[in-house]
């Protein structure tokens, strides 16, 4: 594929880690500093994802993933959809590699498209000793640019903010290198991050979208529902106009809730309610066979 003709698009990046080494926090602190510099609107409810402006340089931002051991990311990896460029792996400094953290590695390494940067959080505890996790990553194979090897480590604290901009530009030269493009144009490909039930604008999902664009009024097909897209907020709370690859987005307009992890996909009107008539067929006879069987 010819790559020039493709568009750049943000990273999509996910963080995670040993359970209680910070990753929320971090993520909050990231959000709050983000909306502090003059993001539109408020961030008014938690969406599974959010976007992040990089310093100093126009329509260039990060999207988080918040919280990967969600439902959908779990289903989404299940089904081997690559939905994050960069993880960035949240250590301790008290407490070092933990089992979590050895299953991110374990992740990372069987991933080629997935670039690792290590974050050794908590520096600012008292008696917390980044240079000695950093050894023990080592003896763990991971080559940190410290030791002459490729994968950036900061020191960060996600309680006090210390070390997140040198983070967030650690991560855009990450997604430099990259290089990610998608298609702008032509048919859309996405993902449910979270969806629910809101009041007032009935069942909503985030969305991550991978390919295409999308706008109000374009029909989607997830599962085994469908869309005629009312309204795109996005994740600051904002009113959208199109949504493009790389970005996340509150979708409304959903006959019934779409699962979490669940492909989106377009289509015209007739050609989405076509392959949602065939969908549901197919799950029908699917359910008949395993009466048959049982
Ligand atoms: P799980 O989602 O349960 O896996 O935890 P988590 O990784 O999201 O950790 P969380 O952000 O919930 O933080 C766990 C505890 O560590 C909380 O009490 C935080 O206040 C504390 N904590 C997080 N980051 C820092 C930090 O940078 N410095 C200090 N001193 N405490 C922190
Ligand atoms: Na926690
Ligand atoms: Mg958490």
């Amino acid at each position: 594929q010819d790559k020039s003709k493709l568009a750049l698009r943000p990273p999509v990046v996910t963080i995670m880690g040993h359970v209680d080494h910070g990753k929320t926090t971090l993520l909050d602190t990231l959000r709050s500093a983000s909306v502090a510099k003059g993001e539109a609107g408020g961030i008014t409810q938690h969406i599974g994802a959010f976007s992040v402006p990089v310093k100093g340089e126009v329509d260039r931002s990060i999207t988080f993933l918040d919280t990967p051991g969600h439902a959908a990311f779990t289903a989404m990896r299940a089904r081997g959809a690559g939905v994050t460029d960069v993880v960035v792996l949240v250590v301790a400094a008290d407490d070092g590699i933990m089992p979590q953290t050895r299953e991110v590695l374990d992740l990372v390494r069987k991933d080629d498209n997935v670039k690792l940067i290590v974050a050794i959080n908590k520096i600012d505890k008292l008696g917390a000793d980044p240079e000695k996790v950093e050894r023990a990553l080592l003896a763990e194979d991971v080559q940190l640019e410290s030791f002459d090897g490729d994968i950036p480590c900061v020191h960060v604290s996600g309680l006090t903010g210390k070390g997140l901009d040198q983070l967030v530009e650690t991560i855009s030269l990450v997604a430099e290198m990259q290089d990610l493009r998608a298609e702008k144009e032509g048919p859309v490909q996405g993902y449910v991050l979270e969806s629910r039930m809101q009041k007032g604008l009935g069942p909503v999902a985030t969305v991550l979208l991978l390919r295409g664009s999308m706008s109000p009024g374009n029909h989607l097909i997830c599962g085994n529902t469908w869309a005629k897209i009312r309204r795109l907020t996005s994740p600051a709370g904002s009113t959208v106009k199109t949504v493009y690859p790389g970005e996340a987005v509150v979708v409304s307009g959903w006959k019934e809730v779409p699962g979490a992890g669940d492909e989106v996909l377009n289509g015209t009107e007739s050609a989405v309610k076509k392959a949602l008539a065939n969908r549901i067929r197919k799950t029908e006879t699917e359910a008949t066979l395993q009466d048959v069987d049982a």
